[in-house]
């Protein structure tokens, strides 16, 4: 029986025990959780049963599959102190943004299957899209695991290691992008007179709505978009307004603002 460590019992840690729970993935029984935080750790053990420990090294020891999901500020204080117990047996996943597989390696005492995993927060609501890339150490039965694993909490993508990076700027920062486009919406609605909570549901179910229209249909959003733009209407003397103030062009500035943090931090 396989047992999963999850060293960090935050929101992503949370969201990736609750999925695996809650799909039958594994047991409360396989699971444990190391924090500094003991309260939170009462909180989750009450919540999901799962044993529970302030005791990183020891949840490691124990466990074949370990899930970092620490803060990434926190790999040089947290890898060091469970490198005893990571072996090539183990297969060690860490979902922290902007650090490498080789990164990780780098603290480690010996060779290891490490797998790096880029899940974003709607992972909470298993609607993630997870990228995923491996070290050369990785078998193929600890990719397959951890493919069924992050497919519980949404899409799975692989990707080249190289392109972490690219992706986290999108997928990672991207519900904030969105969150921004709905509140920026929702304001748009009360300015021109319309109740809040009408304007904010209106703006989030459209932004749904058109979500599951790109995922169903498969169409490029350009389609789409023609789709709801007729000749000399309303949507394009909107959309040239957003011409004008250059959206797209501050979508790309964001994202590479996001790429260049990322490689800082
Ligand atoms: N949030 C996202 O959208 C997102 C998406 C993809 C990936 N990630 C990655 O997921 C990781 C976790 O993010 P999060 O949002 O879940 O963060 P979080 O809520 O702050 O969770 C991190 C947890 O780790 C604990 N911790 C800190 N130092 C520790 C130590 N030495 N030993 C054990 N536990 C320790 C923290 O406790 P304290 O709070 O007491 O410090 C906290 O409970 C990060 O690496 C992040 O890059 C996040």
């Amino acid at each position: 029986m396989t047992t999963f460590a999850f060293i960090g019992a935050g929101k992503m840690g949370e969201a990736i025990l609750r999925s695996l729970l809650e799909k039958g993935f594994m047991q409360p029984s396989q699971a444990i959780l190391s924090d500094v935080d003991l309260e939170r750790l009462h909180e989750l053990s009450d919540r999901y049963k799962v044993r529970v420990t302030s005791d990183n090294l020891a949840a490691t020891r124990e466990a074949d599959v370990i899930v970092l999901a620490v803060k990434p500020q926190n790999h040089a204080t947290v890898l060091p102190e469970i490198a005893d117990a990571i072996d090539d047996g183990k297969t060690l996943i860490s979902i922290a943004m902007g650090k490498s597989t080789e990164s990780i390696e780098a603290h480690l005492k010996k060779p290891a299957q490490v797998i790096r995993v880029m899940p974003n927060t709607p992972a909470m609501v298993s609607a993630s899209i997870s990228a995923i890339s491996y070290n050369e150490r990785v078998r193929p039965e600890s990719r397959e695991l951890a493919r069924e694993m992050f497919s519980t909490l949404g899409e799975v993508v692989e990707v080249d290691e190289k392109m972490q990076d690219e992706v986290g700027a999108i997928s990672g920062c991207g519900p904030a992008y969105f969150y921004l486009m709905v509140e920026a919406l929702s304001d748009a609605g009360v300015r021109i007179g319309l109740d809040r909570a009408l304007a904010t549901r209106i703006a989030t179910e459209t932004m749904i709505g058109s979500g599951m229209m790109l995922r169903q249909t498969g169409l490029h959003p350009a389609q789409l978009r023609d789709m709801v733009t007729s000749p000399g209407g309303t949507t394009i003397a909107a959309l040239e307004v957003l011409e004008e103030y250059s959206f797209r062009a501050a979508v790309m500035k964001a994202v590479q603002a996001a790429l260049k943090r990322s490689r800082e931090v």
